[in-house]
């Protein structure tokens, strides 16, 4: 069965593994997690650059991956040319859904929710350029969302506030009363597509690369049919791993590691994994 590693800072990658999951190809998934790091959208491009080649790089070397995802808007829109450049495997990266959005609304106004980082990067406005010109996108970044997304995963409350800043961010800015198309350009938001959904003024389709992304590998890697198969989750703070971990078992995931701080990044198995 063909191996990919999902890359993310955080359990944003979650949502695209449940889609990975659920498209029925039989591939063997891991996890990396750089939480020690997260959030990402607070970073600069340069730390970013500095470090998810690196990290992948190591993870790669260890895990013997034969396809990497990195399943983060924030460092995609940053360093995926400088992760396939360091990876001899193909890399498949996420794109904010600006296309598929610009095809589905009917006013004409988009909402882009998405880090503080990849909101102002120019490879969104890039893609706004492109393939919706005729568009408003009204954009709005957060990072309180990503904290929300890794408190549901934890089992704790998922950031009310930060899901009703949000709302207004979104809908409150000029035009944003119109908008009838969300792209959630952060792979942390759709683990929360419910409560935004519930929190949301209006009806809207809420979009994600989940389903993108997943047809990609597929693709890429020309797999065959039959169920993905969970295995190794790592985290380079694995004191935090211990309360993130049940997301993961509960996605059939039967391993966890710790990763070492950089350079090094050493991976190594946690043996008494069930009880992290
Ligand atoms: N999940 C990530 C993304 O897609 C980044 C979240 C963060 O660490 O800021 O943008």
């Amino acid at each position: 069965m063909k191996r990919v590693l999902v890359f993310d800072s955080g359990v944003g990658g979650l949502s695209v593994l449940d889609a990975i999951a659920a498209s029925g190809h039989a591939l063997e998934l891991d996890y990396v997690a750089d939480n020690a790091w997260l959030p990402y959208g607070l970073k600069s491009d340069a730390e970013l650059r500095a470090r998810v080649p690196a990290l992948l790089t190591r993870m790669v070397e260890q895990w013997a991956p034969e396809l990497v995802v990195v399943a983060c808007n924030t460092a995609s829109t940053i360093v995926l040319d400088a992760v396939r450049s360091a990876l001899a495997i193909p890399v498949v990266g996420v794109v904010p859904p600006i296309k598929p959005a610009a095809a589905l609304t009917r006013t004409g106004v988009i909402g882009l929710l998405a880090t503080p980082a990849t909101v102002r990067r120019a490879y969104t406005n890039d893609l706004i350029t492109q393939f919706a010109p005729d568009k408003r996108v009204v954009r709005f970044g957060s990072s309180a969302l990503v904290e929300a997304a890794e408190s549901k995963l934890r089992g704790e409350p998922s950031g009310e506030a930060a899901i009703t800043e949000a709302m207004e961010g979104l809908f409150g800015a000029p035009g944003g009363g119109e908008i009838d198309v969300v792209a959630l350009a952060c792979t942390h938001f759709p683990l929360l597509a419910q409560e935004l959904a519930a929190a949301a003024p209006r009806s809207c389709v809420w979009l994600d690369s989940g389903e993108a992304i997943a047809r990609r590998v597929a693709n890429v890697l020309i797999s065959s049919p039959g169920q993905a198969r969970t295995h190794r989750a790592a985290f380079t703070d694995a004191a935090a791993a211990s309360e993130l971990f049940p997301a993961f078992q509960a996605r059939g995931f039967t391993a966890a590691a710790a990763v070492s701080g950089a350079p090094h990044f050493d991976v190594q198995l946690l043996s008494d994994f069930a009880s992290v």
